[in-house]
C-alpha cells in the first residue's frame, strides 16, 4: 500500500500551521506575555522561536521526510533510537488526552454562545460560578470531551489528504478572518490602548530566568515539537519539497496569530475596565463577562469560541496522527481501525483529567490535580526530551553533514542563496538548541 503524501506544498503548510496554532497561541501566549514583561517577553519569545524552535522544527520535519516513516521507525532507521521515537508517540497521545478536555469546554462554550447563554452575566462572580458549575459536572466535561474527540476522529478517519489537509485548508483561512474581525472590533473599542500597553509595554524587571524558560517552553509547545507530530507530518512531505523555506512560514505565522490574538483579547478585556486573570479563567470567565457588557456581545462570543474551537481541533488531530501512522506502519493496521483505537485511548486517558475539576478535584499529587499533573508532565518534561532527542539525532547521531545533504534535496537554490542561514541552522541544531533544552530540563529538576 502506498504511503500517504500531501497533495501540495500549501496543504502541508496549512496542516503544520494548523497544528501549531492552538490553545497555546490563542489563549496561553497572550496571558504569559502580559505577566512576563510585555514587549520584553515578546522579544525573548521571538528569539527562542527562531534560535531554538526553528532548528528543532527543521530537524523533526527532516527526520520524517528522510525516512517516510512514523516516529518510532524513523528514529530507529536513523540512529537505532527506537525507544525515544516511541516515547514521542506516547507524548502525543498524552497531549491528545488533556488537550481534548479543555477543547471540549471550548466546544461547550461555543454551543452556549450560539444559544445566547453566555451574555447574561453582570458580575465576575456570576461568570465564575457558571464556569465552576459546568466544569464540576462530569456529564458536561466528559460529554464534551467525548464529542470533541469524535469530531477529531471524524476528520482523521477520512485520511491525510481528504481529512487533515482539506480541513486545515478550510479552517485556517476561516480562523484568520474571524481573528481579523475580532482585532478590528477590539481596536475600535474605547480603552483599547490600555490593553495594548499591558501587552506591549516593555517591563524588563519581569523578565526573570523563570520567564525566559517559560518563553522557551512556550515556543516548543506552540510549534508542536517534541511529540512526534512534526516528524509524522514531515513523513508525508515529498522529496521534491524545499524544507527550510516551509519551516519559516510555519514559525512566523504562528507568532503572528499569537500576537493578533493578544491584541484582540486584551483590547476587548481592558475596554470594559476588567483585569486579566491567569489560567482558564481568562477565557471562560473574564471574556464571557465582557461579552455580557458590550454591544453585539452574542456575536462576539460566537466568533471568539468558534475561533478557539477551530484552532483547537486542527491541533488535536495533529497530536493523534503520530499514533495512527505508527499503528499503520508498524502493525499494518487499516487507517480506520487505527483512528478508532487512538481516539478511544486518548478519550479514556483524558477522563481523569476531565474529572479533575469536579468529583476528583481533591485528588492531588505534588500539589497538582490530575489535569495539571498530566499537562505538566507532557509540557515540561516529555516534550523537551522529545525535542532534544530530535536535534541530537539529526545533529550528532545521524550526523549534521548527512542530514544537510538530505535537506538540500528540493532546496538547492535556496540553500545556495542563503548559505549563511543554513550554516546558522546547522550550528543551532548541533549546539544552541540542545544546550538550551538541557538548561530548561535542569531548571525543572533543580
Ligand atoms: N501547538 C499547539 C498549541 O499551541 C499545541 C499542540 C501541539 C497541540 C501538538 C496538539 C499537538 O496549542
Amino acid at each position: 500500500m502506498k504511503r500517504a503524501e500531501w497533495r501540495s506544498r500549501l496543504g502541508f503548510i496549512a496542516a503544520a500551521v494548523g497544528s501549531a496554532v492552538g490553545l497555546g497561541n490563542i489563549w496561553r501566549f497572550p496571558y504569559i506575555v502580559g505577566e512576563g514583561g510585555g514587549a520584553a517577553f515578546v522579544l525573548v519569545y521571538i528569539m527562542c522561536l527562531f534560535l531554538v524552535g526553528l532548528p528543532v522544527l527543521l530537524s523533526e520535519i527532516t527526520i520524517g521526510r528522510k525516512t517516510a516513516k512514523s516516529p518510532e521507525a524513523a528514529f530507529d532507521q536513523l540512529g537505532k533510537w527506537k525507544y525515544l521515537g516511541r516515547m514521542t508517540i506516547f507524548t502525543g497521545l498524552i497531549v491528545a488526552s488533556f488537550y481534548s478536555v479543555v477543547s471540549g469546554w471550548t466546544l461547550g462554550y461555543l454551543i452556549q454562545a450560539l444559544s445566547g447563554g453566555l451574555t447574561h452575566f453582570t458580575t465576575a462572580t456570576q461568570a465564575e460560578n457558571h464556569f465552576t458549575h459546568l466544569t464540576s459536572s462530569y456529564t458536561w466535561c466528559v460529554g464534551y470531551h467525548f464529542l470533541f474527540m469524535l469530531l477529531s476522529a471524524g476528520i482523521l478517519y477520512t485520511g491525510v489528504q481528504r481529512g487533515i489537509e482539506s480541513w486545515n485548508k478550510v479552517l485556517m483561512p476561516m480562523l484568520f478572518l474571524v481573528l481579523l474581525g475580532l482585532v478590528a472590533k477590539g481596536l475600535t473599542m474605547t480603552g483599547a490602548t490600555s490593553g495594548l500597553s499591558f501587552l506591549f509595554s516593555p517591563k524588563w524587571s519581569a523578565l526573570t530566568p523563570t520567564a525566559i524558560m517559560l518563553a522557551l517552553g512556550q515556543a516548543f509547545f506552540a510549534l508542536s515539537l517534541g511529540q512526534g507530530t512534526m516528524v509524522t507530518y514531515g513523513s508525508y512531505v515529498s522529496k521534491k519539497e524545499n524544507l527550510p523555506s516551509t519551516c519559516l512560514p510555519i514559525a512566523t505565522f504562528g507568532l503572528f496569530i499569537s500576537l493578533l490574538a493578544g491584541i484582540a483579547i486584551f483590547s476587548i478585556v481592558f475596554s470594559v475596565g476588567l483585569k486579566v486573570d491567569s489560567g482558564p479563567s481568562l477565557m471562560y470567565e473574564t471574556l464571557p463577562l465582557v461579552f455580557s457588557k458590550v454591544r453585539g456581545g452574542t456575536l462576539l462570543a460566537v466568533a471568539f469560541f468558534a475561533l478557539v474551537f477551530m484552532a483547537a481541533i486542527t491541533s488535536q488531530i495533529s497530536a493523534m496522527e503520530p499514533m495512527i501512522a505508527y499503528l499503520g506502519d508498524r502493525f499494518k493496521w487499516k487507517r480506520h481501525h487505527a483512528v478508532i483505537l487512538t481516539a478511544s485511548l486518548a478519550f479514556i486517558l483524558g477522563i481523569p483529567c476531565a474529572l479533575a475539576f469536579g468529583i476528583w478535584s481533591d485528588f492531588k499529587l505534588f500539589g497538582m490535580n490530575l489535569f495539571d499533573l498530566t499537562s505538566s508532565l507532557a509540557v515540561n518534561i516529555l516534550i523537551p526530551i522529545g525535542g532534544l532527542a530530535a536535534v541530537l539525532l539529526v545533529g550528532w547521531r545521524w550526523g549534521a553533514k548527512k542530514a544537510f545533504e538530505h535537506i538540500r534535496l528540493g532546496a538547492e537554490d535556496f540553500t545556495n542563496r542563503y548559505a549563511l542561514f543554513m550554516r546558522y541552522l546547522k550550528f543551532s541544531i548541533k549546539f544552541i538548541a540542545p544546550i538550551s533544552i538541557i538548561i530548561i530540563l535542569l531548571g525543572i529538576f533543580l
